[in-house]
């Protein structure tokens, strides 16, 4: 597209963008029922912004599960800590919530903190893209940041970026962000060998052709070919760029927010709230590209 087209697109969104080095809020649409050029405007906003917030939407689950359609093919949800999946005859919606019925939970990642992610990257085609449909929040606790990946790439030091420039590393399937065991795993505490999938520690976005550093998450995590201490500091070494970086954006959830995220150039961590408050949001996943070997 060029840059007249695009401008005018744009320039159709009422949008405010967060100031925080990624994160935008877009103001003033209903997502049932917005046309495909507003859809696009989106989309071109959602690439520059890497996150989106959109509140005051009353979408059913049918609904939220055919606007995230319009970003593509949808993945299935994964099986619930309890080994069921979430809502009967709708296997694309996952359920996060500590909420209790009948003595089991309804939903995936209780109450606590969830570790900084990003989402599923522990399988070959991870999801370009997540969508999370608050219901019920708490009056307080419970917020997620986002952070940006393609920046803290461009703040590394010159030579850690040649260093890194080929490495692969394992994204470790055993721990959901919440710190529970996936199902049908049994835990490992060697990074070795714990279950997960390789990819480049560096990441080409085929949409924007931006780089960005692709960590996915802490725990279990190893650089393939090098020895265990080796991976241990450099990926020490690139985490603290992550915790000393400035580029984040905190979202204080209210019912009806609607947060959109590039799942290849963002992780996310959530704050814990109060056990004894309700917490009831719906995901849906698009469908990643296959990634360069
Ligand atoms: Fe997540």
């Amino acid at each position: 597209m060029d840059i007249p087209a695009r401008d005018a697109l744009l320039d159709g969104l009422d949008l405010r963008a967060s100031g925080k080095g990624l994160g935008a809020e877009i103001i003033g649409v209903d997502l049932r029922r917005i046309d495909d050029a507003a859809f696009e405007a989106l989309h071109l906003a959602w690439l520059d912004h890497l996150v989106l917030l959109v509140r005051n939407q009353t979408l059913n689950d049918a609904e939220l599960i055919a606007f995230s359609r319009r970003f593509g093919d949808l993945d299935l949800a994964p099986i619930q800590e309890t080994g069921r999946r979430f809502v009967e005859g709708l296997p694309e919606l996952y359920v996060v919530s500590n909420v209790m019925e009948k003595g089991e939970p309804i939903g995936s990642l209780g109450h606590g903190e969830a570790v900084w992610h990003t989402d599923m990257s522990y399988v070959e085609v991870p999801p370009k893209a997540s969508l999370l449909f608050a219901l019920e929040t708490p009056a307080a606790g419970g917020n997620t940041s986002f952070v940006n990946m393609y920046a803290v790439y461009d703040a590394l030091p010159d030579m850690l970026k040649r260093r890194i420039a080929s490495l692969r590393v394992k994204h470790d399937g055993t721990y959901n962000s919440g710190g529970f065991v996936r199902q049908g795993v049994t835990p490992s505490e060697d990074p070795r060998e714990a279950p997960g999938a390789l990819h480049p520690l560096v990441y080409t976005h085929p949409e924007t052709g931006r780089a960005a550093l692709y960590l996915g998450r802490r725990r279990n995590a190893y650089i393939d070919g090098l020895e265990l201490a080796e991976s241990e500091a450099l990926l020490n070494q690139l985490w603290d760029h992550v915790d000393q970086s400035g580029f984040v954006w905190t979202h204080a959830w209210r019912p009806g927010d609607l947060v959109i995220w590039d799942n290849r150039c963002t992780m996310h961590r959530r704050d814990a709230f109060d056990a004894a408050t309700r917490r009831i949001l719906h995901r849906t996943q698009v469908k990643g590209e296959r990634r360069p070997a």
